[in-house]
């Protein structure tokens, strides 16, 4: 870790979607590669935990959002137990930040504007893909794009009804800041009946 990194203190914004705010942009701006990855944990409707990267779309008033495909695995997790959690690492500024929270879908009209923002490929990539299910092989997904492309030739592409956005609502923010001496800075956000978020300092 270098100097410069280390000798960062912390003060926490009383909000903490504003302190993730301030962090990511940090991120952004230093240039990390893909600063919007975050691991996404689920828990399957038998409790068994699962994680995978999904890519931050947004940052809004209330949470996070994330697109996926709502039949996959992580779809079907949220549908039964529909909480998760999330974890940044930004490497180059030794931060973590880890989420939890509760998560519904984004209404309809807020995933189609999502989606029609998205490249074509990747618009008729989201109707071809049953997402995380057995296929015989790569030619099944590519003779499929290639029907899907003369299908919709010309025209606007409509978003799957199996495809669309989560909000991630927090519940609970750490802030992970690596320091010397392996005395690193964490605080935690958790969210009280009343509304307010009470702060504390972790022990690393
Ligand atoms: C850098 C990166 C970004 C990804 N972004 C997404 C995403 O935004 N949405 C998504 O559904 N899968 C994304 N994936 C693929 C997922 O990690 C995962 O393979 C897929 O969603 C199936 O997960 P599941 O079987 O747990 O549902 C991404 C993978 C990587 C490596």
């Amino acid at each position: 870790m270098s100097s410069a990194l280390t000798t960062k203190t912390l003060s926490p914004n009383p909000n903490p979607l504003k302190q993730f705010e301030s962090w990511f942009k940090e991120a952004t701006k230093l240039g990390i590669s893909i600063p919007e990855a975050m691991t996404l944990a689920t828990v399957s409707s038998d409790g068994t935990p699962d994680a995978r990267i999904v890519l931050l779309k947004k940052i809004s008033k209330t949470g996070l959002e994330f697109f996926t495909n709502y039949k996959s695995p992580k779809g079907q997790h949220l549908n039964s137990n529909p909480k998760a959690c999330c974890i940044f690492f930004w490497e180059p500024l030794a931060r973590q930040v880890r989420i939890r929270g509760v998560v519904q879908k984004l209404s309809d009209s807020e995933s189609d504007t999502y989606f029609q923002s998205r490249p074509r490929g990747s618009q008729i990539g989201a109707w071809c893909s049953p997402q995380s299910e057995k296929v015989p092989d790569r030619d099944v997904l590519e003779t499929r794009f290639k029907e899907l492309e003369r299908q919709y030739e010309n025209q606007e592409i409509p978003r799957p009804p199996h495809w669309g956005g989560y909000l991630l609502k927090p519940t609970y923010f750490e802030f992970w800041q690596g320091q010397d001496n392996r005395l690193h800075d964490r605080f935690a956000y958790e969210l009280q009946p009343d509304g307010n978020w009470e702060i504390s300092r972790l022990a690393p």
